[in-house]
This record gives structure tokens, C-alpha cells and sequence, in this order.
């Protein structure tokens, strides 16, 4: 099977998995990259059994939009049962790595909301250690240079992410070179470097389940 086969296998999974659950009230809380636009894609086919949707990403807002899913604010709910999203890693404890797409912190703050965090991937996201992927943070423009000599210090390589600027108007480090052994660890360090908005480890709120798309089916994990 191709990586678009597989996202696409994982996609009808999660609407699967959560297809006994939507009430006409519900608002789900939407992802970002190109394996929760195949979700977006997928529950287009079942919106008039929920209410609407929360998007991690003005790109995601737009897609579930064109599909004639409302968008909600996210201070407008006080409850949501699901967030789906993909991932960049996962390893076995179902902590992440998130941010190839520059949308981390919308995607936690949407995760942190959520009652389950169901995480979509194909098996090459499935890792014994995170970090072979570049940890991505959010950083706030005039504390770039600051944040990356601090990133130095923990033994971490940050780069320049050139030309992107995040939907809440900063920049993104990513670090490479970094075998995360402590995800928790290593996420809180990072959080407590000033100027650092937050870092696209997902271990303090990791998933609760993913659904990882295998050549031989996909399988929960939990
Ligand atoms: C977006 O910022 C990311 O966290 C994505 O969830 C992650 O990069 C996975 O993207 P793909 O589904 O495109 O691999």
C-alpha cells in the first residue's frame, strides 16, 4: 500500500471509531497535515449527524469550511469529546511529536480541550525514540536567537524554519539531533525557556489511542 493509502485506511478508521458516538450537539476537534485532511475529507460524509468542528489551523478551518462543515471559536464550546489529528512521531506510550506543519500549539490547545485525543498515522510514524524527526517549537520573533542558545544548552541543534510564520504570527525552531529519551522531561524544559510560545512534544497530554495504518490493517493502539 502507498502512504496515501495508508492515511487514507487510518482516516476511515477514526470516523469509524467515533461514528457511534456523534450526537447532533457534538463539535470535534480537527487536526492539521495531510492525514487529518483525508478525516476532514471522510467526515464530510456524515455532517449532518454533528454539529461542527474545530480546526487546529486557518488551512484546516478552510477545507472543513469548503465542505459546508461549520467552523466554531473554540471559547464559543465548553466541551468536546474528540480531537483527531496525525502525527510527525509516535512512540509506543502514544507520545508525539507534532508540528511539521507549523500548527503545533493550536493542536495542543485543541487536545487539551478534548476528552480523547485519537492520533491517525501510518506505521512509518512509530518509533522506539522520538527525535529522528526535528522537534519543532513556537517561538515569539524578537526571542528567536535567545531560544535557540538556550536550545544549545540542552543539547539540542535548533534551525530556522525560513519563511514560515505560525497562523499565531511567530516563528518555528525545529531542533534536530536529539535522541528524547524523557519526553515529559524535555517538554516542560522547553516550555520554561522565555520567549518559547510551546514545543511540539506531546507527552504531558500525549494521544489516548492511534490508530496506525499498517500493510496488514490498521491497529489501535492504546
Ligand atoms: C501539523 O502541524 C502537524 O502536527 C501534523 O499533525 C503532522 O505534521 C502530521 O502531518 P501529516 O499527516 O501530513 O504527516
Amino acid at each position: 500500500m502507498t502512504q496515501d493509502e495508508l492515511k487514507q485506511a487510518v482516516a476511515n478508521a477514526a470516523l469509524e471509531y467515533i461514528l457511534p458516538h456523534l450526537e447532533q450537539n457534538m463539535i470535534i476537534g480537527i487536526g492539521t497535515g495531510s492525514t487529518a485532511n483525508f478525516f476532514i475529507d471522510a467526515l464530510a460524509k456524515v455532517k449532518d449527524r454533528f454539529d461542527g468542528a474545530v480546526a487546529s489551523s486557518e488551512a484546516s478551518a478552510e477545507r472543513l469550511k469548503k465542505h459546508g462543515i461549520p467552523v466554531y471559536d473554540l471559547n464559543s464550546i465548553s466541551e468536546m469529546r474528540f480531537y483527531i489529528d496525525g502525527a510527525d512521531e509516535s512512540n509506543e506510550h502514544l507520545h508525539l511529536i507534532k508540528g511539521g506543519g507549523a500548527a503545533l500549539t493550536r493542536e495542543k490547545i485543541v487536545a487539551a480541550v478534548a476528552q480523547e485525543f485519537v492520533c491517525i498515522a501510518d506505521e512509518s510514524k512509530l518509533v522506539d525514540v522520538l527525535g529522528q524527526f526535528p522537534l519543532p517549537v513556537e517561538v515569539i520573533p524578537m526571542a528567536r536567537s535567545h531560544v535557540a542558545r538556550e536550545i544549545v544548552k540542552l543539547g539540542g541543534d535548533p534551525a530556522y524554519r525560513e519563511g514560515v510564520v505560525t497562523d499565531n504570527g511567530n516563528v518555528i525552531l525545529d531542533v534536530w539531533n536529539m535522541s528524547i529519551v524523557d519526553p515529559k522531561g524535555l517538554e516542560t524544559a522547553l516550555n520554561q525557556i522565555t520567549g518559547v510560545v510551546t514545543n511540539g512534544l506531546f507527552a504531558l497530554r500525549p494521544a489516548d489511542v492511534l490508530l496506525l495504518g499498517t500493510s496488514e490493517g490498521v491497529k489501535t493502539i492504546k
